[in-house]
Formats: C-alpha cells, sequence, structure tokens
C-alpha cells in the first residue's frame, strides 16, 4: 500500500463553479481524493498513448467504487493532434458508449489532453462533469487550473474552445517522476512566468531553488505547483473570462503562439515557445519602460538556467507580425502584448510595429 502524504489543496472560488485543486504524492491511489467527486453509472478517463500505459489502470482502480462502467480512451499523442480530428474521437466514444449527460470524464495526461478533453466536456449534450488529472508539470501549475479549453486551428493555436470549469484538479506529484526532462523545462516556463507578473518573492524562491526542481526535489515540485496554484487561483478568481486581469497569465504568449504555429505545432513544445516568448516580452516592456535592462538579463538567465530557448526561430519580423495578429487579445488587428510595467506586474499594451521588430531583431535568430 502506497504512504500517502497529507494533501494540500488550494481552493477556486467561482461561486457555484467552485472546486479543489489537491497536490501531492500518490493522490491517484488515495480514495480521500475521489470523495464527493459526481457518481454516475459511466465514466471516461480520455488519455493517450504515452500516459495511459503509466496511469491509466491506476486511475481506473480508484474509480470502481464511483462508476460502474470506467472505459479509457487512448488519443495519439502531441501538439498536432489537439485538433477537430482527435477530438471527435471523445464524442465517437461518449457516443459509442452510449454515454448519458451524467457520464464524467477524467483528463489524464499534459495540457493537450486536459484542453481538448475538457472542450468535449463542455460541447457532449451540451455539457457534462469532468476532472482534471494532469500528468505534466506544465498541466499541473497552469493549463488544468481555471477552464480554459481549446483545440487548435491550423490559423491559429487554441482558437476554438470554451471556458468550462473542472469538477476537481487531481495534481499527482508522482507522476512528475516519469516526465521527460524537455517536458520538465517546459513545465518550468509557466512557473517562472508567475515572478514577473505577480510575485517576485516566488520569482527569487524559484531562482534559489532551481537546482532542486530540476532533480525534481519533491518538496521543491510541490511548492512550485501550490504558489503557482494560488496565483493562478486569485486571478482566475477576480477574472474567470478573461475580460481583463487573467490576459497576465498570457505573457509571453503571443510571441510563443506565433512560434509554435510559425514553426508547426509540435516543433517547438508549448513550454519553450513561452519561455523564449517571455524573454521577448521582457525586451518590449524594457523597451516600453517598464523594466530595465539587468530584469531582462535576470529573466533571460533563469529562462536559460531552466533548460529554455531564449532566442527565436527565424521566422522573419513580417512573419511574426502576421501571426501575433491572430491572437485572441488582439483588436480591430491591433497586436497586443502583456508587458511588464514594473518587475512582479503586468498589463496589456499595445507597441509601435517598428518597436516590435527591433524587439524580433534583438531576440530572434536571423534567416
Ligand atoms: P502535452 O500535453 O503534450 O504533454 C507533454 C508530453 O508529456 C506528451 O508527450 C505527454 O504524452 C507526455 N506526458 C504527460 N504526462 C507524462 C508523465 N507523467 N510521464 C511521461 N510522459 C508524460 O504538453 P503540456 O506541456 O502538458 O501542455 C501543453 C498544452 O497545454 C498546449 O496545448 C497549451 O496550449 C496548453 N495550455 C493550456 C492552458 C489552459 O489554461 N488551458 C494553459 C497553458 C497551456
Ligand atoms: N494559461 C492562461 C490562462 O489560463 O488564462
Amino acid at each position: 500500500m502506497p504512504v500517502t502524504a497529507p494533501h494540500e489543496r488550494v481552493e477556486i472560488d467561482l461561486g457555484d463553479r467552485s472546486y479543489s485543486i489537491l497536490i501531492g504524492s500518490d493522490l491517484l491511489q488515495d480514495p480521500q481524493s475521489l470523495q464527493a467527486l459526481p457518481r454516475a453509472a459511466q465514466a471516461l478517463i480520455v488519455t493517450n498513448t504515452t500516459v495511459a500505459p503509466l496511469y491509466a489502470q491506476t486511475l481506473r482502480d480508484a474509480l470502481a467504487g464511483l462508476h460502474e462502467q470506467v472505459h479509457v480512451l487512448e488519443l495519439p499523442d502531441g501538439e498536432a493532434y489537439k485538433d477537430w480530428q482527435t477530438l471527435n474521437l471523445i464524442f465517437d466514444a461518449l457516443l459509442g458508449y452510449g454515454c448519458d449527460r451524467k457520464t464524467v470524464l477524467y483528463a489524464l495526461g499534459g495540457g493537450v489532453v486536459g484542453d481538448m478533453t475538457g472542450f468535449a466536456a463542455a460541447s457532449y449534450m451540451r455539457g457534462v462533469p469532468f476532472v482534471q488529472v494532469p500528468t505534466t508539470l506544465l498541466a499541473q501549475v497552469d493549463s488544468s487550473v481555471g477552464g480554459k479549453t481549446a483545440i487548435n486551428h491550423p490559423l491559429g493555436k487554441n482558437m476554438i474552445g470554451a471556458f468550462y470549469q473542472p469538477q476537481r484538479v487531481l495534481c499527482d506529484l508522482a507522476t512528475l517522476r516519469s516526465l521527460p526532462p524537455r517536458e520538465l523545462s517546459a513545465g518550468l516556463a509557466e512557473v517562472i512566468k508567475y515572478g514577473p507578473i505577480y510575485d517576485m518573492a516566488f520569482l527569487d524562491w524559484i531562482e534559489d531553488n532551481l537546482p532542486a526542481l530540476t532533480a525534481r526535489d519533491p518538496a521543491a515540485l510541490a511548492h512550485a505547483v501550490r504558489r503557482s496554484c494560488e496565483i493562478k487561483a486569485v486571478v482566475v478568481g477576480q477574472d474567470e473570462r478573461e475580460s481583463g486581469l487573467r490576459a497576465i497569465l498570457n505573457f509571453g504568449h503571443t510571441f510563443g503562439h506565433a512560434i509554435e504555429s510559425g514553426l508547426g505545432y509540435g516543433e517547438w513544445l508549448h513550454g519553450e515557445a513561452v519561455g523564449c516568448g517571455m524573454v521577448m516580452a521582457a525586451h518590449l516592456s524594457q523597451r516600453l519602460g517598464g523594466v530595465d535592462a539587468a530584469f531582462v538579463q535576470r529573466l533571460t538567465r533563469l529562462v536559460e538556467a531552466a533548460g529554455l530557448p531564449v532566442r527565436g526561430p527565424a521566422l522573419g519580423a513580417e512573419r511574426y507580425l502576421e501571426l501575433m495578429r491572430v491572437d485572441k487579445k488582439s483588436e480591430a488587428g491591433e497586436i497586443r502584448f502583456v508587458v511588464l510595467d514594473k518587475p512582479g506586474s503586468a498589463v496589456v499594451r499595445s507597441a509601435p510595429d517598428a518597436m516590435v521588430r527591433d524587439v524580433l531583431a534583438a531576440c530572434c535568430e536571423q534567416g
């Protein structure tokens, strides 16, 4: 029997859509973590071909007391599959198994599985309950929390989706042991993000504890996941549907999404694109007067030390600008960036194209 450490709990306060994020090791083997979840005859675990052999049976066993039938659907693995065709596999399974509107979906995997399962849950029979079981660092600190669900379109990242909150988020830290090092680094990008936009003391802590984080020290990972979720909970609690404040969580993402769609989804990992995008957004913040060169260097050093790229690919400035116009923050074709107005605080601003070209010239490889 696994020894169950006490769980940490972060609450997302959204009125009747409130829920808990549970954080701890071996949560999937602890019946307490499933207490008071919706009971239904059927459940569908949505996962992928990489994660299923590692954790699907453990989750299936844990759910046996909640559901009479627990089906498992393995999607193909990768950002390139975050699309209509793959989403449709979830609907095929739900309809094929005769699932009704009480059926509970469990998203077991990283952000790709989480975003697609959430979107399927939002739309199947106009909405069925779902639980996030994130197994990447990125998904535990960001994508499983807050209810953003989506698929990609060839013309733009996460362009088709819905806001739809899960019933619970189960962050089992033990699952991070099997994560490839490149994926751990990708998750660190989203952890680092919370520092410059919200909490400079957390940025200090990440700098001090980066070796422990990359060595997967359980206490360091637990703190990183908990503090990230606490910050996200405050932001989402104030602005669930991103009418203002929540946009700060997209620091680095305008540049990053352009890299991801410009290179083709999956070429760079999402976290890699965000890490590099944060460096570019810091350069832009400096030009807009929010931070100084020393801060830009500090953030660049940290992103690099986390094992992430700090120079953008040579897409060409015009292609970057074209791609960045296809962004949910754009208004009337004007690109809007999340920039730092001071260390620890972010705002959404537009910037002259000439200034953005200048940043791209400074931060990207030249092709
Ligand atoms: P991912 O889902 O592709 O997972 C990364 C890789 O790790 C995959 O190959 C996966 O199969 C594998 N994997 C997952 N868990 C594992 C484990 N425990 N052991 C071994 N391998 C494991 O990528 P990601 O970085 O988790 O998520 C990125 C996605 O999340 C992007 O599509 C991004 O747009 C989205 N995202 C969404 C939000 C949101 O708020 N909804 C926020 C940030 C990112
Ligand atoms: N990852 C950005 C958000 O959840 O708003």
